[in-house]
């Protein structure tokens, strides 16, 4: 295979949800912390995430002032992937799927306030299309953070994965949401196995389901337990 195994680790709502309030309730805390500890032992060489969640979960909203750095020039129109020095480069990913470069990092590793190994310390990695703004490159090198392109406006979701495995070297990589992100590698074929966490709450009609516009596809459950009143699924595509 010329990508990452991908795992789509997620908690879900009992109707299928993965957005939206449910997920801070008092009820879903014990699913969080399973999440957690799941998402530290399967031991994947980084996560993935959309933009959103990025945002919501790390940046803060945080835009850096791009007028400070100077446009990044590439021979001809194409753009190139940047990538640190291999001892500069962790072992353990946070890979941001950003088409327009609009996330703002402080730092070019993750700073999770609670020191989860799961999450901190992980190395960013830029996923970006042609629209980004060239200026926006600059600002990447100066924090040293590695950015891949692949696509124009869409990120073309097997290129950007055979990237991560063949210039970056992942074997493994969870994809952790939202919905958006979920979707468009669903649409791609890209998801290999499901690690699916149940609350027992149902969302709001509102709320967005684990895959936006998804497409029909099989899988074999390969495990099913129960967990401090949640339901915690393995489902391996077939
Ligand atoms: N239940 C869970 O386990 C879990 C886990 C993670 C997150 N979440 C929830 O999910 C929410 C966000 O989900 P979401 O579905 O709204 O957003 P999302 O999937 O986090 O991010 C979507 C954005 O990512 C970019 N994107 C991702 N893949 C792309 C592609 N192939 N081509 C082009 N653009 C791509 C686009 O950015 P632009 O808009 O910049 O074009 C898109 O709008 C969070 O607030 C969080 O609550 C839940």
């Amino acid at each position: 295979m010329n990508r990452p195994y991908i795992i789509c680790h997620m908690v879900t709502s009992v109707d299928g949800k993965v957005t939206g309030d449910f997920l801070s309730a008092p009820e879903c805390a014990p699913a969080c912390e399973i999440y957690y500890d799941i998402n530290r032992s399967l031991q994947a060489d980084g996560f993935i995430c959309g933009r959103v969640t990025m945002e919501s979960s790390f940046t803060g909203g945080y835009t850096p002032d791009l007028s400070q750095f100077k446009p990044v020039q590439h021979d001809g129109d194409r753009k190139m992937d940047y990538m640190l020095d291999e001892e500069d480069m962790s072992g353990f990913y946070a890979v941001a799927f950003d088409p327009k470069g609009k996330l703002g990092w402080k730092s070019n590793r993750i700073i999770d306030p609670d020191g989860d190994p799961g999450y901190d310390n992980a190395q960013i990695i830029e996923v970006l299309t042609e629209q980004v703004d060239k200026r926006y490159l600059g600002y990447l090198e100066s924090m040293g953070i590695p950015y891949l392109f692949a696509g124009e406006t869409e990120i073309d979701v097997p290129l950007a994965l055979f990237k991560l495995k063949n210039i970056v070297g992942c074997s493994t990589l969870l994809l952790e949401g939202g919905s958006i992100v979920n979707g468009y590698f669903q649409r791609a074929d890209a998801i290999d196995e499901l690690s699916l966490v149940v609350a027992p709450l149902l969302a709001d009609k509102n709320d967005k389901p684990l895959f936006s516009d998804s497409i029909p596809a099989a899988f074999e459950l390969v495990n099913a337990e129960t967990k401090n009143g949640n339901l915690v699924l393995t489902y391996k595509k077939k």
